[in-house]
């Protein structure tokens, strides 16, 4: 089972939730259409972690996927600082502790951070409701 059930169809482009899940934060952004071009534009870029925005998405129950949702865990994966958003060179997010920078699909683009933001395990379970464990 998992463990909360959370419905986007109120957000609007450029706002993002903050929610916790068995005590771990959890980060829906509805992505502007900018935000996804850019995401999607750099999935060859030279990455530290490299993923395809694709890859950070699931799909809907129709098999479609959804580019303007992202939902991750917002915490660096440097030493665990939350991030800053709309912030950094890549205009994602920004980690003020040691300087590292994300895109707007949440992948480290400039070090410390070794790793990208994860994603956390959740499902569509209708056009609008994620399940997120
Ligand atoms: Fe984020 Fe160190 S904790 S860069």
């Amino acid at each position: 089972k998992y463990g909360l059930d959370v419905d986007l169809s109120k957000l609007q482009a450029g706002e993002q939730i903050l929610v916790h899940v068995v005590g771990r934060p959890v980060a829906i952004r509805y992505r502007t259409p900018a935000e996804i071009a850019a995401a999607q534009a750099d999935d060859d870029a030279d990455m530290i972690d490299p993923a395809t925005d694709r890859s950070r998405l699931r799909p809907k129950p129709d098999g479609s996927f959804d580019p303007r949702f992202l939902v991750f865990v917002p915490i660096c994966t440097h030493f665990g600082c939350f991030v800053v958003g709309e912030a950094g060179d890549f205009d994602g997010w920004y980690c003020p502790c040691h300087g590292a920078h994300f895109d707007t699909s949440g992948r480290v683009r400039k070090p410390p951070a070794p790793t990208n933001m994860a994603i956390p395990p959740y499902k569509w379970v209708s056009d609008t409701v994620i399940s997120i464990a």
